[in-house]
Protein backbone atom coordinates (compact mmCIF):
# COMPACT_ATOMS: atom_id res chain seq x y z
CA UNK A 1 0.00 0.00 0.00
CA UNK A 2 1.26 3.48 -0.86
CA UNK A 3 -0.05 6.71 0.64
CA UNK A 4 0.44 9.49 -0.40
CA UNK A 5 0.22 12.93 1.74
CA UNK A 6 -1.66 15.59 0.07
CA UNK A 7 -1.41 19.24 1.48
CA UNK A 8 -4.90 20.13 1.50
CA UNK A 9 -8.06 18.93 -0.69
CA UNK A 10 -7.29 20.52 -4.31
CA UNK A 11 -3.67 18.87 -3.58
CA UNK A 12 -5.13 15.35 -3.48
CA UNK A 13 -7.59 15.85 -6.11
CA UNK A 14 -4.90 16.99 -8.79
CA UNK A 15 -2.43 14.05 -7.31
CA UNK A 16 -5.30 11.51 -7.50
CA UNK A 17 -6.29 12.89 -11.42
CA UNK A 18 -3.09 12.15 -11.99
CA UNK A 19 -3.17 8.46 -11.37
CA UNK A 20 -6.30 8.23 -13.07
CA UNK A 21 -4.99 9.89 -16.09
CA UNK A 22 -1.51 7.54 -16.08
CA UNK A 23 -4.27 4.72 -16.05
CA UNK A 24 -6.47 5.98 -19.45
CA UNK A 25 -2.63 6.91 -20.60
CA UNK A 26 -1.29 3.52 -20.21
CA UNK A 27 -4.59 1.76 -21.36
CA UNK A 28 -6.85 3.94 -22.96
CA UNK A 29 -9.57 1.34 -23.12
CA UNK A 30 -9.31 0.63 -19.39
CA UNK A 31 -12.12 0.07 -17.27
CA UNK A 32 -12.85 2.55 -14.47
CA UNK A 33 -14.65 1.95 -11.18
CA UNK A 34 -16.29 5.11 -9.87
CA UNK A 35 -16.91 6.53 -6.87
CA UNK A 36 -19.49 9.46 -6.14
CA UNK A 37 -19.81 11.94 -2.93
CA UNK A 38 -18.26 15.13 -2.53
CA UNK A 39 -14.90 13.30 -2.00
CA UNK A 40 -14.15 13.01 -5.82
CA UNK A 41 -15.21 15.79 -7.12
CA UNK A 42 -11.95 17.80 -7.77
CA UNK A 43 -10.21 15.02 -9.34
CA UNK A 44 -13.49 14.69 -11.93
CA UNK A 45 -12.94 18.54 -12.17
CA UNK A 46 -9.25 18.23 -12.81
CA UNK A 47 -10.05 15.61 -15.25
CA UNK A 48 -12.40 17.43 -17.25
CA UNK A 49 -9.51 20.68 -17.47
CA UNK A 50 -7.31 18.20 -18.68
CA UNK A 51 -9.11 16.61 -21.13
CA UNK A 52 -10.07 20.10 -22.58
CA UNK A 53 -6.75 20.76 -22.79
CA UNK A 54 -6.23 17.87 -25.37
CA UNK A 55 -4.31 15.44 -22.62
CA UNK A 56 -6.52 12.63 -22.46
CA UNK A 57 -8.76 10.66 -24.63
CA UNK A 58 -12.04 8.99 -22.45
CA UNK A 59 -12.93 7.73 -26.27
CA UNK A 60 -12.45 4.08 -25.33
CA UNK A 61 -12.81 3.76 -21.29
CA UNK A 62 -15.67 1.59 -20.06
CA UNK A 63 -17.10 2.77 -16.30
CA UNK A 64 -18.74 1.48 -13.94
CA UNK A 65 -19.89 2.64 -10.65
CA UNK A 66 -20.14 1.67 -7.30
CA UNK A 67 -23.30 2.45 -6.39
CA UNK A 68 -26.89 4.01 -6.81
CA UNK A 69 -29.90 4.75 -4.53
CA UNK A 70 -32.65 2.58 -4.74
CA UNK A 71 -36.26 4.39 -6.03
CA UNK A 72 -34.50 7.43 -6.82
CA UNK A 73 -35.35 8.44 -10.76
CA UNK A 74 -32.35 8.84 -12.92
CA UNK A 75 -33.48 12.69 -12.98
CA UNK A 76 -33.28 13.33 -9.20
CA UNK A 77 -30.53 15.49 -9.22
CA UNK A 78 -29.69 13.53 -5.98
CA UNK A 79 -29.30 10.20 -8.40
CA UNK A 80 -25.94 9.12 -8.66
CA UNK A 81 -26.46 8.88 -12.27
CA UNK A 82 -27.03 12.31 -11.98
CA UNK A 83 -24.20 13.65 -10.36
CA UNK A 84 -22.51 11.54 -12.87
CA UNK A 85 -22.91 13.30 -15.47
CA UNK A 86 -23.02 16.72 -14.02
CA UNK A 87 -20.02 16.08 -12.53
CA UNK A 88 -18.07 14.13 -15.12
CA UNK A 89 -19.41 12.67 -17.62
CA UNK A 90 -21.02 15.87 -19.85
CA UNK A 91 -17.51 17.02 -19.64
CA UNK A 92 -15.06 14.41 -21.41
CA UNK A 93 -15.49 12.59 -24.53
CA UNK A 94 -16.82 8.95 -22.77
CA UNK A 95 -19.58 7.05 -24.74
CA UNK A 96 -22.83 7.36 -22.50
CA UNK A 97 -23.12 3.36 -23.48
CA UNK A 98 -19.77 2.56 -22.19
CA UNK A 99 -21.02 4.06 -18.81
CA UNK A 100 -22.85 1.80 -16.15
CA UNK A 101 -24.46 2.73 -12.78
CA UNK A 102 -27.05 0.20 -10.96
CA UNK A 103 -30.79 0.76 -12.12
CA UNK A 104 -32.24 2.46 -8.92
CA UNK A 105 -35.09 2.44 -10.34
CA UNK A 106 -35.45 -1.19 -10.81
CA UNK A 107 -37.88 -2.72 -7.46
CA UNK A 108 -36.76 -6.17 -7.90
CA UNK A 109 -33.09 -6.57 -6.14
CA UNK A 110 -32.16 -9.75 -7.19
CA UNK A 111 -32.82 -9.27 -11.09
CA UNK A 112 -30.85 -5.89 -10.81
CA UNK A 113 -27.86 -7.20 -8.68
CA UNK A 114 -27.91 -10.39 -11.29
CA UNK A 115 -27.94 -7.94 -14.13
CA UNK A 116 -25.19 -5.41 -12.50
CA UNK A 117 -22.76 -8.31 -11.80
CA UNK A 118 -23.01 -9.61 -15.74
CA UNK A 119 -22.39 -6.05 -16.23
CA UNK A 120 -19.06 -5.93 -14.12
CA UNK A 121 -18.34 -9.39 -15.85
CA UNK A 122 -18.88 -8.30 -19.43
CA UNK A 123 -16.85 -5.18 -19.22
CA UNK A 124 -13.31 -7.87 -17.82
CA UNK A 125 -13.10 -6.46 -14.60
CA UNK A 126 -12.29 -3.05 -12.95
CA UNK A 127 -8.83 -1.57 -14.13
CA UNK A 128 -8.64 1.01 -11.37
CA UNK A 129 -11.25 1.56 -9.02
CA UNK A 130 -11.71 4.55 -7.07
CA UNK A 131 -13.14 4.67 -3.58
CA UNK A 132 -13.73 7.48 -1.00
CA UNK A 133 -14.77 6.39 2.80
CA UNK A 134 -17.65 7.04 4.74
CA UNK A 135 -16.85 8.12 8.39
CA UNK A 136 -18.25 4.39 9.69
CA UNK A 137 -15.58 2.92 7.06
CA UNK A 138 -17.97 2.05 4.36
CA UNK A 139 -16.47 1.60 0.65
CA UNK A 140 -19.35 1.81 -2.14
CA UNK A 141 -22.35 0.96 0.50
CA UNK A 142 -20.99 -1.41 1.56
CA UNK A 143 -21.91 -0.45 5.07
CA UNK A 144 -20.72 -2.23 8.43
CA UNK A 145 -22.19 -5.35 9.38
CA UNK A 146 -20.81 -9.42 10.22
CA UNK A 147 -19.73 -10.50 6.90
CA UNK A 148 -18.27 -8.88 4.00
CA UNK A 149 -21.00 -8.76 0.83
CA UNK A 150 -19.51 -10.31 -1.90
CA UNK A 151 -21.33 -9.33 -4.96
CA UNK A 152 -23.96 -6.53 -5.39
CA UNK A 153 -26.73 -6.45 -3.07
CA UNK A 154 -29.66 -4.32 -1.94
CA UNK A 155 -28.23 -2.25 1.04
CA UNK A 156 -29.58 -1.59 4.14
CA UNK A 157 -28.09 2.54 4.60
CA UNK A 158 -27.06 2.78 8.21
CA UNK A 159 -28.43 5.79 10.76
CA UNK A 160 -25.00 7.61 9.69
CA UNK A 161 -24.93 7.32 6.54
CA UNK A 162 -28.27 8.82 6.27
CA UNK A 163 -27.12 11.24 8.42
CA UNK A 164 -24.15 12.40 6.74
CA UNK A 165 -25.93 12.15 3.31
CA UNK A 166 -28.90 13.83 4.48
CA UNK A 167 -26.36 17.30 3.80
CA UNK A 168 -27.43 16.97 0.00
CA UNK A 169 -31.09 16.65 0.09
CA UNK A 170 -34.54 19.02 1.49
CA UNK A 171 -35.19 16.90 4.52
CA UNK A 172 -33.15 14.32 6.11
CA UNK A 173 -36.66 11.90 5.35
CA UNK A 174 -35.88 12.45 1.45
CA UNK A 175 -32.54 10.20 1.92
CA UNK A 176 -33.36 7.33 0.37
CA UNK A 177 -33.11 3.86 2.54
CA UNK A 178 -32.15 1.74 0.44
CA UNK A 179 -29.31 1.85 -2.52
CA UNK A 180 -27.75 -1.06 -4.40
CA UNK A 181 -24.29 -1.29 -4.39
CA UNK A 182 -21.06 -3.31 -5.99
CA UNK A 183 -19.43 -6.19 -3.46
CA UNK A 184 -16.31 -6.20 -1.92
CA UNK A 185 -15.25 -9.30 -4.00
CA UNK A 186 -16.02 -6.81 -7.51
CA UNK A 187 -13.73 -4.23 -5.87
CA UNK A 188 -11.25 -6.37 -4.31
CA UNK A 189 -11.11 -7.88 -7.61
CA UNK A 190 -10.33 -4.84 -9.35
CA UNK A 191 -6.81 -4.58 -10.79
CA UNK A 192 -6.06 -0.98 -8.31
CA UNK A 193 -7.40 0.52 -6.04
CA UNK A 194 -7.04 4.45 -5.37
CA UNK A 195 -8.47 5.22 -1.80
CA UNK A 196 -9.32 9.01 -1.50
CA UNK A 197 -10.10 10.83 2.10
CA UNK A 198 -9.88 14.01 2.61
CA UNK A 199 -11.20 16.43 6.03
CA UNK A 200 -10.64 15.37 9.91
CA UNK A 201 -14.59 13.50 9.73
CA UNK A 202 -12.30 11.07 7.79
CA UNK A 203 -9.50 10.51 10.41
CA UNK A 204 -10.64 7.80 12.76
CA UNK A 205 -12.01 5.72 9.51
CA UNK A 206 -8.64 5.74 7.88
CA UNK A 207 -7.00 5.13 11.17
CA UNK A 208 -9.31 1.64 11.69
CA UNK A 209 -9.54 0.92 7.64
CA UNK A 210 -5.73 0.96 7.32
CA UNK A 211 -4.18 0.30 10.93
CA UNK A 212 -7.07 -1.63 12.50
CA UNK A 213 -8.19 -5.45 12.30
CA UNK A 214 -9.47 -6.58 9.19
CA UNK A 215 -13.32 -6.55 9.99
CA UNK A 216 -16.97 -6.32 8.35
CA UNK A 217 -17.46 -3.98 11.02
CA UNK A 218 -14.95 -1.33 9.22
CA UNK A 219 -15.62 -2.76 5.25
CA UNK A 220 -12.51 -0.35 4.12
CA UNK A 221 -10.11 -2.52 6.48
CA UNK A 222 -10.53 -5.38 3.74
CA UNK A 223 -8.47 -3.26 1.32
CA UNK A 224 -5.26 -4.05 3.69
CA UNK A 225 -5.69 -7.75 1.99
CA UNK A 226 -5.70 -6.16 -1.78
CA UNK A 227 -1.91 -5.71 -3.48
CA UNK A 228 -2.06 -2.60 -5.29
CA UNK A 229 -3.64 -0.28 -3.45
CA UNK A 230 -2.80 3.81 -3.54
CA UNK A 231 -3.93 6.16 -0.92
CA UNK A 232 -4.10 9.93 -1.67
CA UNK A 233 -5.30 12.23 1.45
CA UNK A 234 -4.67 14.91 3.16
CA UNK A 235 -3.38 15.66 6.27
CA UNK A 236 -6.50 15.69 8.20
CA UNK A 237 -7.87 12.82 7.42
CA UNK A 238 -4.28 11.06 8.13
CA UNK A 239 -3.94 12.60 10.99
CA UNK A 240 -4.45 9.13 13.61
CA UNK A 241 -1.92 7.57 11.53
CA UNK A 242 1.19 9.80 11.33
C1 LIG B 1 -20.35 6.80 -3.21
C2 LIG B 1 -19.53 5.94 -2.37
C3 LIG B 1 -19.41 6.20 -0.91
C4 LIG B 1 -18.63 7.49 -0.64
C5 LIG B 1 -18.52 7.76 0.85
C6 LIG B 1 -17.80 9.06 1.14
O1 LIG B 1 -20.36 6.34 -4.54
O2 LIG B 1 -18.97 5.02 -2.87
O3 LIG B 1 -18.77 5.13 -0.30
O4 LIG B 1 -17.36 7.38 -1.21
O5 LIG B 1 -19.80 7.81 1.41
O6 LIG B 1 -18.57 10.11 0.67
P1 LIG B 1 -18.00 11.60 0.64
O7 LIG B 1 -16.93 11.62 -0.38
O8 LIG B 1 -19.19 12.44 0.24
O9 LIG B 1 -17.51 11.90 2.01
Amino acid sequence: MRIYVAKDYHDMSRKAANIVSAQVIMKPNCVLGLATGSTPEGIYAQLIDWYNKGDIDFSSVKSVNLDEYKGLPRESDQSYYYYMNEHFFKGINIRPENTHIPNGMEPDSEKECARYNRVIESVGGIDLQILGIGANGHIGFNEPGEAFEKETHCVALTESTIEANSRFFENRDDVPRYAYSMGIKSIMQAKKILLVASGAGKADAMYAALCGPITPAVPASILQLHNDVTVVADGAALSKIQ
